[in-house]
């Protein structure tokens, strides 16, 4: 008995705050995070954030959990949002500012919440949009360390265009990231809106500059969802700009975690009839395509890509969504927005599969028959198809996508890009020289398939978990949760 209590004593005194910011993209490999420190080790979990995002994670946590889930007050009426909207996800891009904005009256609630626990945290695991969190943490004594949802590339990237904005002092269509020699020049259409149209002077440069940038530099640690050996160049960025003092540990949880927790979402196609589907083609032959829950193409751009998918002669599996300009969650028209007769057409030859909404990506990435994925790049999707050993077919759409594909095809080099942003000039042709180059017989996709092969076995290679051969994922994990228990240590 007596053993008991003190057994729970100490966890109770080895508690971690976590607190992504509200999006999916974020709150997923948070979560994941949460589930595998709890799995491993002695640490307490409290994750936090605002209560309709808790309600739905309640959904999600294993009944023998021991996973605190907590809420902030927030009420997004307050905050020029509509009712109800507490999540990225269901929210137009024009209101994500105001989201952010709003994420900053979280401050109080938070302050006061770890003021009231019994003894102050070991640790506070936030958001970069959280920034604000390391003024909470340095208060009450306990480390801070920042969780980039996004690969190193892609951040350090983000980050650095926002901290020097050179966009804005040159004209040229092309320019170099500051502090950033590694990385080649970028592009102007490489720029996600609020960084395109940033002054300096906006409401999303002066959240970022007045909140957010000063307190990145206050952390004393970083977890970055990344696999080390692919991502040494964002890396070498991150590890010069924050010093020997700030450990910058790549994991990527959702991998580390073998049971994986999935969001509830309801499936467009049933997964066995889509593995059937798959298990009828041959080996390497199939076309993945989906731009995510969040993104999708113009009108003339969604014709053009059936045209191509259609002479390419390749089987397909295409998550298809209203195009821009519409209400992404509504009824698919394929009547409207598809060429005339092509789902019958792609029907009758059982050459494509056209799935409505939401398709089990991971497990047709995972299938053998599965040769390509024509991605928006975002950093979960881009991850899941390394792991999987498939190459991309990159179309980039918003935030650090465009880096994504960067990352991908020049370093990489398993990634050929079609278009940057929804309403690209892309025509049939484009797309079906595309697909032919990465699926075909050429020396060009031969080579890109073998090397995205080599990266699949990065990434088993760096989850691996055994005495005395442990993968680089794994070691940075160890080395996390050491430096909590340290910093434990030190304080008493
Ligand atoms: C919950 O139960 C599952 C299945 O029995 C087990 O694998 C897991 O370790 C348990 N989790 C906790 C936190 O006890
Ligand atoms: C949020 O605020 C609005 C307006 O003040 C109110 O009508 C609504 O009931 C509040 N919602 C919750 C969940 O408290
Ligand atoms: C499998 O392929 C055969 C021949 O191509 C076809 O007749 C059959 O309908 C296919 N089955 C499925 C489930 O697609």
């Amino acid at each position: 008995m007596a053993n008991n209590n003190n057994n729970n004593n100490n966890k109770n005194n080895k508690v971690v705050v976590m607190f992504p910011f509200m999006a999916q993209g974020h709150i997923i490999p948070f979560f994941s995070l949460a589930l595998y420190l709890e799995q491993k080790t002695k640490l307490k979990i409290i994750f936090i954030n605002t209560p309709l995002n808790i309600k739905n994670l309640k959904q999600s946590l294993p009944p023998n959990s021991t996973i605190t889930l907590t809420s902030l007050p927030f009420n997004s009426s307050h905050h020029n949002l509509p009712a109800d909207s507490e999540n990225t996800d269901s929210l137009p891009y024009s209101l994500i500012l105001n989201l952010l904005k709003a994420s900053l009256s979280l401050k109080q609630p938070f302050h006061d919440f770890i003021s009231q626990l019994p003894t102050p945290p070991l640790c506070i695991v936030a958001d970069m949009f959280f920034g604000w969190t390391a003024d909470v943490a340095q208060q009450f004594g306990t480390l801070h360390t920042l969780f980039l949802t996004c690969g190193a590339y892609g951040s350090a990237l983000y980050f650095s265009l926002w901290l020097h904005l050179p966009q804005c002092h040159t004209s040229d269509d092309e320019f170099a990231v500051p502090e950033f020699p590694e990385a080649a020049k970028i592009h102007r259409s490489q720029l996600a809106n609020n960084l395109k149209y940033a002054t300096g002077d906006d409401g999303w440069s002066k959240v970022i500059h007045e909140e957010l940038m000063p307190l990145w530099m206050k952390t004393q640690g970083m977890l970055i969802n990344t696999v080390e050996e692919i991502d040494q160049t964002g890396l070498v960025y991150f590890r010069r700009k924050f010093g020997d003092q700030v450990p910058i540990w790549s994991v990527v949880p959702t991998m580390l975690n073998k049971e994986q927790q999935r969001p509830n979402k309801k499936s467009g196609i049933d997964v066995n009839k889509c593995i059937d589907w798959l298990n009828n083609k041959s080996t390497s032959s199939v076309l993945f395509v989906s731009f995510g829950s969040q993104n999708t193409i113009g009108s003339s751009q969604m014709i053009e890509l059936a045209h191509g998918i259609e002479s390419s002669g390749r089987d397909f599996i295409w998550v298809v969504r209203p195009p821009f300009g519409f209400d992404i969650n509504q009824e698919f028209r394929s009547q409207d927005w598809l060429p005339r007769g092509f789902e019958e057409r792609m029907a009758e030859q059982n050459r494509g599969v056209l799935v409505h909404n939401w398709a089990p990506q991971l497990e047709i990435l995972s299938h053998k028959s599965t040769c390509a994925f024509l991605s928006h790049c975002g950093w979960n999707s881009v991850l899941e198809s390394l792991s999987r050993g498939v190459p991309i077919i990159g179309w980039p759409m918003a935030g650090e996508q465009f880096y994504n594909s960067k990352l991908m095809e020049e370093e990489l080099v398993v990634c050929v890009e079609i278009g940057r942003g929804p309403n690209w000039d892309v025509s049939r042709g484009d797309i079906a020289r595309a697909i032919e180059t990465v699926m075909g017989g050429g020396e060009k996709g031969e080579a890109m398939r073998k090397k995205a092969c080599e990266i699949k076995e990065m990434f088993k290679e760096s989850i691996r978990d055994e005495d005395g051969c442990k993968g680089s994922c794994v070691r940075a994990i160890d080395d996390f949760v050491d430096t909590l228990l340290d910093s434990k240590n030190k304080a008493t």
